[in-house]
This record gives C-alpha cells, structure tokens and sequence, in this order.
C-alpha cells in the first residue's frame, strides 16, 4: 500500500478533518499551458498524446511541476470508449472531436462490440502505472470515465454540439436506441474504471458534463440510473469498493438530492449554485467539490483572493470540501492567476 505524502483529497473524500482544503482544477492539463501545447505539436495531436502512454504521463506530470496541486488526473478523454469501439474519432484543431460514424439506429448499438479494456484501451492502463511510478506517492491519482449518457451525446450526434439536439430528440423518439446504447455504454463504462482502479488510479470520477441538458425526469431515467449502476457495481466488488468515486453533472443542481443518494461519495458542482447551498440540501452525507467559475481566473489575482476566501468562509469548518473549478480551465487563462487561486486556498479561511 501505497503512503501517500499528501493525503488532502482522500481524507476530504472521506470528510475527515483536513488542515487546508485540497484544490485540483478539472483540465489542469490542456492547452492554457504552453509546454502542453509545445508537446502537442511535437506529438502532432492530442489523440496521439492520449495513446502514448509516455506522452499521457508527460502531460499529467506538467500542471504538479508548475503549482502545488492536491491531486493529478490522468491526461485521457471521455471519448476513448467509442473510439476503441470503431466509431473513428479525430480531433481537428481548434473544432473539438469528430466521429467518421454515429450512432442513429438500433442496427448501429447492435453493431458495437464489446470492449476487452486489457486490449482495446490498454495504453490507458500504461498510462495510469506509468504515472503513479512518476508520481512516488507525492499525490493521489484521478482516473475517469464520461456518464454514459454523456458520451452518447457525441456518438449520436457524431461531435460536438451546441445543445445535443438529436441525442435529445432520440429519448423521445426511439428510447429503445438509447437505452441500448446507454446500457451497452454502461457495461464498457464499469469495466473501464475498474481496469484503471486495478491499474492504480486512487479515485475515480465520472463526468456527466451534458446531464443538464435532460428534464428532471429525463435526467433520472437516461443519466442517473447508468451512474447509479456504475456506481453499485464499483461499491459491490470487492477490488474496487474503496476507491472513492466523484459524480458531476454539469447544470443539474435541480437533481443534487437525487445525485446524493446515488452512493457516490463526492459530488462536482457547477457554480449556478453557491457551495453551501448546496451543502444544506444534501447535508453530510457526501462531499462536495467546486465551484468557481472559470471566468473569475481571466479577472486580478486580488479578485482570485476575494473570491476563494468567500467561498471558503461561507464553506466554514465543515469537512469534505474540494476546491476546483464548476467546469474546465479555459485556453488562455493566465498562469498567475492559477497560481493565485491555488496560494489563496492553501492559505485557509480567514
Ligand atoms: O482534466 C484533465 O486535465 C484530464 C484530461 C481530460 C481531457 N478531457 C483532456 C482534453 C478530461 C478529464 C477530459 C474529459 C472530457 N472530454 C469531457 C468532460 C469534461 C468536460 O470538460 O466537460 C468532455 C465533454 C470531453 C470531450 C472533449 N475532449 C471535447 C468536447 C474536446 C474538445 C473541446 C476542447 O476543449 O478542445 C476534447 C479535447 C480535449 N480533451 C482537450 C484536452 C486537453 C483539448 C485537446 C487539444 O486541443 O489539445
């Protein structure tokens, strides 16, 4: 067993008392980080950086060597399970992921196979025990996963889009498509995460980035319900039960009872709601981590200041808080103003 010689994450995860909250900042590692992006060029593209495990661990390591994080997550994307599953995933510059096939009929979820992730994503798990051998126990390791409905979202779809339209359209349309695909999503999706936690990774996260995008009732029934599967299969084996597990919807806070009670043991949090509102609705039963904007680190690092020690006073004494951002770093952001961020919450209340 591993001693780890920062133990901030795990024990707010497990909502023990911490000397400062742990702070990690989802895509920590990405393109507002010049030599991300000089080896991105080296490597030609980002598919090509995920795929070599040397690479992956070179970019995971970048954002620990420049600020004091509590955590490293491993350089991956959410994307991997449908490329391993042939849909032909490319990445242009600047124009987000592409699939050369979508997922539109019944024929196409029948056509998916099942993923073998030793075979199929095992430079993945090379990455994931290269880095922990970098990485000597200094700070644990995030693996993670898209929710399945998440990740449908692009296979139906083929890429990005503004609002998912045909994702959406098809739960009303041929819920049968979708709940084929989300269960045959939710099976690889299992598999998946138990393969990095076995390889190493400390926690594991699950990011439903367009669970927002559903009714409430949507949201339950073609988001929650294959979480709350992954979820109760990573708790029932034995293998996996102690590896603490992250939930975040993105723009779902309508749901956050129902996400409390899903089993996980942290809940991310976007920041259309204040963190200690959120913490009287789902009391102490999970943690929470969040939740500032993204934008607030294009203002002054005495603006950075102010608003973490808000966030940290309105938090008060209460364990089990992680500090991130609600959503992704953004290209551009200037690199004091991480740092900023970073010294302010190590510095505690005040
Ligand atoms: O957080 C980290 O540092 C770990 C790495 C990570 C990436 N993607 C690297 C990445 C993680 C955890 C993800 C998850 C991911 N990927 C999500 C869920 C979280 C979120 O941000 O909502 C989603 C929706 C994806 C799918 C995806 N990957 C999109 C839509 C894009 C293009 C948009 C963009 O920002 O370029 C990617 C590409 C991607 N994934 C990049 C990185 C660093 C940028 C690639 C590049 O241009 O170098």
């Amino acid at each position: 067993m591993t001693l780890y010689n920062n133990t901030r994450l795990l024990q707010a995860l497990k909502r023990q008392p911490v000397d400062v909250p742990p702070v990690w900042l989802m895509r920590q590692a990405g393109r507002y980080l010049p030599e991300y992006r000089s080896l991105r060029t080296k490597a030609g593209d980002f598919l090509t950086l995920c795929q070599t495990p040397q690479l992956a661990t070179e970019v995971t390591l970048q954002p620990l060597r420049r600020f004091d994080l509590d955590a490293a997550i491993l350089f991956s994307d959410i994307l991997t399970i449908p490329h391993a599953m042939g849909l032909g995933l490319s990445f242009q510059e600047g124009e987000g992921p592409q699939f050369e096939r979508h997922i539109e009929t019944m024929r196409d979820v029948k056509a998916l196979p099942i993923l073998e992730v030793e075979e199929d994503l095992n430079y993945v798990l090379d990455a994931v025990y290269m880095i922990q051998e970098e990485l000597r126990g200094s700070v644990p390791l995030i693996g993670f996963a898209g929710s399945p409905w998440t990740v449908a979202c692009y296979m139906i779809e083929g890429g990005s889009h503004k609002n998912f339209i045909n994702a959406r359209k098809m739960a009303y349309q041929a819920p049968e498509v979708l709940t084929a695909l989300l269960e045959k999503l939710t099976i690889a999706t299992i598999a998946y995460l138990k393969g990095q936690i076995l390889a190493g990774v400390n926690v594991v996260m699950l990011f439903d980035t367009w669970g927002g995008l559903l009714t409430p009732e949507y949201y339950q029934s073609f988001s929650l319900v294959y979480m709350q599967k992954i979820i109760a299969r990573l708790k029932a084996d034995a293998s996996t039960a102690n590896t603490p597990i992250i939930l975040f919807s993105k723009g779902a806070a309508v749901n956050l009872e129902a996400m409390a009670d899903s089993g996980v043991d942290a809940l991310g949090v976007d920041w259309s709601i204040d963190l200690s509102s959120a913490r009287k609705r789902v009391g102490a039963k999970v943690c929470l981590q969040g939740n500032l904007d993204p934008a607030l680190l294009f203002s002054t690092p005495e603006k950075i200041r102010v608003a973490v020690k808000s966030l940290l006073n309105e938090w008060g004494a209460h364990p089990g808080l992680i500090v991130n951002l609600g959503h992704g770093i953004e290209q551009h952001t200037p690199l004091e103003n991480v740092q900023a961020l970073i010294a302010a919450v190590h510095e505690g209340r005040g």
